[in-house]
């Protein structure tokens, strides 16, 4: 291992807009690495949803920042994902709901509650190691991380792959809708002053608009194979995960 150093845990940061494909490539890599899986919008998204059912204004920053910092949140990694527990509720659909992603948004652009949600993301960075999915991962909570990628794809195929989402999940949906709310909640984390959605100075960007979830695996894991930021059986499952795709 030559990114981290010796007993630190090597992060790898998966940051962009909402839709360009950064969960389905977290997950992947994280199964593919056998490593820890880090889902900071979910984060946000729970604080939003115990506000809601706590009667706590969203605009009421010091209060939200209590319930962040108090929060009772759980991942438990299942056959069909990771699923996320609030107080003992699994709460997974509830929170992927469009009105969740808006609260979430919301108290997302409050400085009090990123800094009570930073210590209990970055306490998430543990041996072998950590994929973290958000959008702030690489500027903010993991500065020094051994590979940052900002992965992003236009606002229409975003759009396009949300509705195709929905859909699948027999909701009914209107793509044109749809697009205007990702212009709109791209606009809100790319200007807001706390921790905008931007690329780190040291992040490699790459656009998924024409790339499978598969290619943009594939891409990815070349560039963890280049940076050689693995312990070596996470470096043997990466070759065999690389052999059974070729
Ligand atoms: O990735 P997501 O759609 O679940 O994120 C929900 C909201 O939380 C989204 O509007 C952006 C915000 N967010 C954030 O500001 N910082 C993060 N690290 C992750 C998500």
């Amino acid at each position: 291992m030559t990114g981290a150093a010796a007993g630190e845990a090597p992060v790898i940061c998966v940051d962009g807009p909402s839709g360009a494909g950064k969960g389905t490539l977290a997950q992947s890599l994280a199964d593919t690495l056998s490593w820890n899986l880090l889902d900071s919008g979910a984060l946000y998204r729970v604080v939003g949803l115990a506000c809601l059912s706590g009667g706590v204004p969203l605009d009421q920053a010091q209060q939200v920042a209590v319930v962040a910092r108090s929060l009772d949140v759980t991942f438990q990694p299942g056959a069909e994902g990771v699923s996320v527990w609030l107080s003992g509720a699994d709460v997974t659909r509830e929170i992927r709901s469009e009105e969740g992603g808006i609260s979430a948004s919301t108290v997302a652009a409050l400085p009090e509650v990123r800094e009570a949600l930073l210590l209990r993301q970055r306490e998430l960075a543990r041996l072998p190691g950590l994929v973290a999915d958000g959008r702030d991962m690489g500027t903010v909570v993991f500065p020094s991380a051994d590979l940052k990628i900002f992965l992003t794809a236009s606002a229409e195929a975003r759009a396009e792959r949300r509705y195709h989402q929905l859909q699948g999940r027999g909701e009914s949906v209107n793509l044109a809708r749809l697009l205007a709310a990702i212009i709109e909640r791209d606009a809100r984390d790319e200007s807001r002053s706390a921790s905008p959605l931007v690329p780190a100075d040291d992040a490699i960007v790459l656009d998924s608009t024409a790339l499978s979830a598969g290619e943009v695996l594939s891409r990815v894991c070349e560039l963890v194979s280049a940076r050689a930021i693995m312990g070596e059986a996470s470096e043997k499952r990466l070759d065999s995960a690389e052999a059974s795709r070729q």
